[in-house]
C-alpha cells in the first residue's frame, strides 16, 4: 500500500516536471556573441520564411537557365539542387504552403531537374518555360499576382562564378 502510494507520487511529480517543461523550452535562453541572450522563441521566430526564400529562388532559377545554355549542367545541376533545398526549409518554416511547394517540387522541379541530368537542351528550355508558369500561378494563388517572374534577359551578374 504505502510503495504504491510512493510510486503514485513519484508518477505525479515526473509528469508535472514535464508538462512545465514543454511550457517552458521556449523560453530557454541562449546565450549569442553578440551580448544579447534570445529565447529558443524568439530564434524559431527568425528562421527564413518564404519571402526570404523566393528571392533566393529568383537568383538560382535566373542561373539555372543560363548555366544550362552555356552547357554547364553541373552548375545547372547544382544551382537547381539548392533551390529545392531552400524551399524544404520553407516547408518546415510555413506549413501552410507546403502541399503547394511538395507538388510544385514533384510536377516541375523533379522533371526539370531530369532534363538536366540527360542535357537534353530542347526538353530543359520546354520544362523551364513550363515551371515558371506555375511560378507565377502560385503568385497568383496565393494572393501574389504581382509578382511574376520573368527571365531576365541576360546572364546574372556572378561574382567569382564562371557560367562556361
Ligand atoms: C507555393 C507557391 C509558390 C511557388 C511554387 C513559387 N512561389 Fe515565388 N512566391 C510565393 C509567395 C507566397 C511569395 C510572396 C512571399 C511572401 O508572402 O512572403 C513569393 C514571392 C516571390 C518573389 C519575390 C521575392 C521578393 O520579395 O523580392 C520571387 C522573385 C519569386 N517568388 C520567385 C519564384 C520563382 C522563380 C518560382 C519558381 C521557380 C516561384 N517563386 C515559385 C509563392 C510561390
Amino acid at each position: 500500500m504505502k510503495k504504491n502510494f510512493l510510486l503514485l507520487l513519484l508518477l505525479g511529480l515526473i509528469s508535472t516536471s514535464c508538462s512545465d517543461n514543454s511550457q517552458t523550452n521556449s523560453q530557454i535562453v541562449v546565450p549569442t556573441k553578440h551580448n544579447k541572450d534570445l529565447t529558443l522563441s524568439q530564434i524559431a521566430e527568425i528562421q527564413a520564411g518564404l519571402g526570404t526564400i523566393m528571392v533566393e529562388f529568383g537568383h538560382r532559377f535566373h542561373i539555372v537557365y543560363y548555366a544550362a545554355q552555356a552547357k554547364n549542367w553541373d552548375l545547372a545541376h547544382y544551382e537547381l539542387h539548392e533551390l529545392i533545398e531552400a524551399q524544404e526549409i520553407a516547408e518546415t518554416t510555413r506549413p501552410k504552403y507546403a502541399k503547394q511547394l511538395k507538388e510544385f517540387e514533384e510536377k516541375y522541379l523533379e522533371p526539370l531537374n531530369k532534363a538536366i541530368e540527360s542535357k537534353n537542351w530542347d526538353d530543359f528550355s520546354e520544362k523551364y518555360s513550363q515551371t515558371t508558369k506555375r511560378c507565377n500561378a502560385c503568385h497568383a494563388e496565393t494572393g501574389h499576382p504581382y509578382i511574376q517572374y520573368k527571365l531576365p534577359k541576360s546572364p546574372p551578374l556572378v561574382p567569382s562564378m564562371e557560367l562556361k
